[in-house]
């Protein structure tokens, strides 16, 4: 999701992209094949996303969300080049109420966060690092979108028309292009001025929850189906992983407010 945008974005650099089959994290191997100069930065999006599939795959999420991140970060090192990382507002556990800060202490409650923070960690170690904090990803279309929105969408094209939303976890919706967009100023102006640190990446306006985000989409959507308030844990049967109920992000990098993202979006995907 993030890195189709992040090529789009950065079509005007020259760009290596290697597939997972050219470049698995935990490959020593195929990451040693990565030495070569002329790479002057790293930017680490690789992931196991699925916080179900990690829950009953602890092993395989440390070993690509940590363990992968660690070796790509010593790839930085030795090329002596900055790395850039993508975490998560999902690693804080919710209790703060208000937005989360960088410099806020994470929490994580389930394996995925766990993994995700502690490759914050990892990247922490390595001085030329930046790591860009995002929220509830939206993008790339019908093909590419996996996460909330385009789960939703199939839900309508299934022929559901009242579909159960959560309104008690609340959290930040993230624009992939917006992402894009902040991910190139953060190269140009954050990386170049050697500004390391972790910053919050997250579309402005957030702090709403899963219901509000699904009323807002349905309304560019043109379907007589409804959403209906619900809790999460009457979700259990769909989203078994524990989860945070409040992810909500303090603004950081400057971004569109993430309604008038979403209707542009939904406007040209669906
Ligand atoms: N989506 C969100 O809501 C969200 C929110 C905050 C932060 N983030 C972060 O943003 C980054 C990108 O997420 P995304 O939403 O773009 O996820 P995505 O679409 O699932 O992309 C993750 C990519 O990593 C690849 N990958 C998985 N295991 C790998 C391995 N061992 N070696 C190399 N590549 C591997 C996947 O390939 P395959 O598909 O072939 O497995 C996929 O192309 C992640 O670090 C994620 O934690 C995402």
């Amino acid at each position: 999701m993030v890195g189709t945008a992040l090529c789009a974005e950065l079509n005007q650099h020259n760009l290596l992209i290697p597939r997972k089959h050219e470049l698995n994290v935990t490959n020593q191997e195929q990451i040693k094949r990565f030495r070569v100069s002329g790479i002057d930065l790293i930017i680490h999006l690789a992931c196991e996303t699925d916080h179900e599939y990690c829950e009953i795959n602890p092993t395989q999420c440390y070993f690509v969300n940590t363990v992968g991140t660690g070796f790509m970060t010593n790839l930085a090192w030795e090329l002596s080049i900055p790395i850039i990382y993508m975490s998560t507002a999902s690693i804080f556990d919710g209790m703060k109420g208000t937005p989360y800060l960088p410099v806020d202490r994470p929490n994580p409650i389930n394996h995925y966060n766990t993994s995700k923070y502690y490759g914050e960690l990892v990247v922490r170690g390595y001085e030329r690092h930046i790591i860009l904090r995002s929220g509830w990803m939206f993008g790339g279309g019908a093909d590419i979108d996996k996460k909330f929105v385009g789960k939703l969408v199939k839900k309508i094209e299934a022929g559901e028309k009242q579909i159960k939303v959560c309104d008690d976890c609340i959290g930040s919706p993230t624009y992939s292009v917006d992402l894009a967009d902040a991910m190139k100023y953060v190269i140009d102006n954050l990386v170049d001025g050697a500004d390391w640190g972790t910053y919050n990446c997250v579309n402005k306006g957030g702090g709403v929850s899963r219901y509000e985000f699904a009323a807002e989409i349905i309304k560019h959507l043109k379907t007589d189906a409804a959403v209906i308030h619900c809790k999460i844990d009457d979700l259990k049967s769909e989203f078994p992983c524990k989860r945070t109920n409040y992810e909500v992000l303090a603004d950081g990098i400057e971004m569109p407010d993430w309604k008038d993202s979403l209707k542009g979006y939904i406007l040209a995907n669906y």
